[in-house]
């Protein structure tokens, strides 16, 4: 099995950014506990802060991979862009969110991307990424 995670932008100050809200580790140590976790899976991990090239992973992965486990960040947010790539593929895609969007300011509240998806995870941390992955061996 193969998933693709994709993080937007300003994940990859995961660790330095905003602790309080997002913690105090960095993605690629996580990636490792979540690979030593997910023993059979094949992750494959991509970050970007330009929404052009996170379309173009989407693009790429999206009509062999399992799954795609996708936090957009502020994309979310905003972009009609990764909504139409999400749509236009064949692989499920589920959002997920480190911090409970929904607790947060309300321009947060809405996703753009959400109606796309097969599902969202949001206010776990970390652990969004694992039951992210978890919710994809569901089916
Ligand atoms: C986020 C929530 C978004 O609102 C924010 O812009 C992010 C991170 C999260 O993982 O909690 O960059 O997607």
């Amino acid at each position: 099995m193969n998933i693709q995670i994709i993080n937007g932008p300003n994940l990859n100050l995961l660790g330095v950014r905003e602790k309080s809200i997002y913690g105090n580790t960095d993605f690629e140590s996580y990636l490792s506990e979540l690979k030593a976790h997910f023993k059979n899976i094949d992750i494959a991990y991509f970050q970007s802060n330009v929404e052009g090239e996170i379309i173009n992973k989407i693009h790429e992965v999206g009509f062999t991979y399992d799954g795609i486990v996708l936090n957009a960040g502020a994309y979310t947010h905003t972009s009609i862009a990764i909504a139409d790539a999400i749509a236009a593929i064949k692989t499920p895609v589920i959002e997920v969110h480190i911090s409970n969007v929904y607790k947060r300011e309300e321009f947060r509240h809405h996703s753009r991307l959400a109606a796309s998806c097969k599902g969202v995870i949001a206010g776990f941390g970390m652990h969004s990424y694992r039951l992210g992955i978890e919710s994809l061996l569901i089916s």
